[in-house]
């Protein structure tokens, strides 16, 4: 990996992905692709190139392949669970035909690429406790099954046309530095904001909701790694369930009220996210991904609540 796109460079991800990369690759390009009116700021539009990057125009990330000699892909472009169930065909747009697109030019510009999948991609009939990496994938929301065809066209472009595709399952990612937009998971990165503040949080998902979830820095290393991986060691591709903790509101209430005693908090049970959760893995198993590229995460749930709160502190206060 020597130069690379990434395509939603100004999201959740992307946003964090782009400055890691670039520390990671000091001499090579790592292009932000953004859209129009998600345009880079500060450190992120300072510290290297960025270009319009629209994950459904060929042409254009064409272009960008070409300029600046890419070699790998990371096409971060979605939209999260509940924000795809209320606009399910532009989701579809954004995630399968803008996915067609970057592996179409992958595969004419021999580009690696990573496209994320997710816990959306398991549904009700998946075992939910300890989720096998190769098990039953029925999702039923739309973001959902644009991840599992998401993990089934990348193996496709992999198998057909030798196009390096490699990807993981991320769970629920929590961070500091930029809200998620829409997901199931976002409440464990709103009730830090609302602990830190000093406000009530008015929780979105029913008490004993387990889902898997993930510290960024975490996810961002599993990012990076597994597109440096030894190949020949790599039976999987797309996608590698990874996992570092799994918790339902009670337990990260707990955490947060060993450090905020007075910390409030209330339940008003979103239909669509909880139903969305409920259909989600408790825990994925993961061993996989430690056997076949060393897939290790270092954060719990502990040491993430102190992290984010030091860091949200810094941010907010
Ligand atoms: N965090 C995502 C969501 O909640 C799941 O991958 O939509």
């Amino acid at each position: 990996m020597k130069n690379v796109l990434v395509i939603g460079s100004t999201g959740q991800i992307g946003s964090e992905l782009t400055m890691n990369l670039r520390r990671h690759l000091p001499t090579g390009a790592v292009v932000a692709g953004y859209v129009s009116g998600a345009e880079p700021k500060g450190v992120l539009a300072e510290s290297g190139p960025s270009e319009i990057a629209d994950v459904r125009d060929a042409a254009c990330l064409g272009a960008i392949v070409d300029k600046y000699k890419i070699d790998t892909i990371y096409n971060l472009a979605a939209l999260l669970s509940a924000v795809a169930e209320k606009k399910p065909l532009l989701a579809w747009d954004i995630q399968i035909n803008g996915l067609l697109a970057v592996l179409e030019v992958a595969r004419e510009k021999g580009c690696a690429v990573f496209t994320p999948s997710s816990i959306g991609s398991f549904g009700p009939s998946t075992p939910h406790v300890g989720t096998p990496q190769d098990t039953i994938q029925r999702p039923r929301s739309m973001y959902g099954v644009t991840k599992v065809a998401t993990e089934l066209l990348s193996d496709y472009y992999f198998h057909k046309y030798g196009v390096d595709t490699r990807s993981v399952r991320f769970p629920g990612l929590i961070s500091y530095v930029q809200l998620p937009g829409g997901g199931t998971t976002d409440y464990a990165v709103e009730i830090y904001y609302a602990a830190v503040k000093g406000e009530e949080f008015v929780c979105p998902i029913a008490a004993g909701t387990f889902m898997d979830m993930m510290y960024m820095p975490d996810a961002l290393k599993g990012a990076i790694d597994l597109m440096e991986a030894d190949p020949s060691r790599l039976v999987h591709r797309n996608s590698f369930n990874i996992a570092s903790m799994s918790f339902d509101p009670e337990m990260i209430l707990a955490e947060i009220r060993k450090r905020y005693p007075d910390f409030r908090m209330r339940y008003e049970v979103d239909p669509v996210r909880q139903a969305i959760a409920n259909s989600w893995p408790d825990s994925m198993d993961d061993s996989c991904a430690r056997e076949e590229w060393d897939w290790k995460p270092s954060y719990d749930l502990s040491s993430m609540t102190d992290d984010m709160i030091i860091n949200l502190k810094a941010k907010l206060l």
